[in-house]
């Protein structure tokens, strides 16, 4: 079984206390996963330390960076690279998540870079992918995630690209409470693993998780995750309410 996923993404909500506090609500539901199935938890940078030590000792749950600096090391204030999160024990980042290629034109080769550099660090890329309405509108949103795979995943060999995770993250579907049809996801998710299985073979696609996200909620999760080539998903606002999550987490496949 591929490894089923629920990840958190809390962006820029929360303070320190709220964080721990949430954290340990959702901790407290005591939910045994399986061996195949994993929750992280993409917290801010300054809450990292904390949120490792919540989840420690917990078998399958870990934290994620939000995101990373493309560069190894200097003089970029204000950056954090991966080796930094490497010596804290991140073991998780997103990367190219569709806020930050638009608020701050992170553009593929430089997320081929941050992939690069993730796994340098041993740090597990989330590469999220996908496209706007108006690239859905115009019916070329095959073309358009493959040619984000392309630029800046397809550089790995089939051994680097079994350690990354892909989140399909319809931009149209992200914080708008308008998800993807089980039949939009399923679709798009079948065509990112035959994308993937022409430049690597089919075991190594049958062995990448493709996570889900835009608009993840309580109600529709199962159903979302009950796809064939769903594996799991990366949760915005519905992560930031306890209960919310928590049946995110049981409806994992
Ligand atoms: P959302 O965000 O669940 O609030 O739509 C998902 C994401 O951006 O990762």
């Amino acid at each position: 079984m591929r490894k089923q996923i629920a990840a958190a993404n809390w962006k820029m909500n929360l303070t320190f206390q709220q964080g721990e506090k949430l954290l340990d609500d959702i901790l407290g539901a005591d939910i045994k996963l399986k061996e195949y199935q994993q929750t992280l938890f993409a917290v801010p940078f300054p809450y990292l330390l904390m949120a490792r030590s919540e989840v420690e000792e917990l078998r399958n749950y870990y934290v994620a960076a939000q995101n990373c600096y493309h560069r190894k090391n200097g003089a970029f204030t204000g950056e954090v690279s991966p080796e930094m999160l490497h010596s804290l024990a991140v073991p998780y980042c997103v990367v190219g998540h569709s806020e930050r290629r638009e608020y701050f034109n992170e553009t593929n080769a430089m997320l081929a870079d941050k992939v690069n550099l993730c796994l340098e660090n041993f740090i597990t890329p989330i590469f999220c992918c996908g496209e706007s309405l108006t690239i859905r509108e115009s019916g070329t949103q095959n073309q358009f995630v493959e040619t984000q795979l392309k630029e800046s995943l397809f550089h790995l060999s089939a051994e680097k690209i079994k350690d990354i995770v892909i989140a399909y993250e319809p931009i149209w579907a992200i914080g708008t409470g308008k998800t993807a049809s089980t039949d939009q996801a399923q679709e798009m998710h079948a065509h990112l693993r035959s994308i993937l299985g022409k430049q690597y073979g089919k075991d190594v696609a049958d062995n990448i998780s493709i996570l889900y996200g835009g608009s993840v909620k309580a109600n529709n999760a199962k159903e979302l995750f009950s796809c064939a080539d769903v594996d799991g998903g990366l949760v915005g606002g519905a992560s930031l309410i306890a209960d919310d999550f928590i049946q995110i987490i049981r409806a994992l496949k």
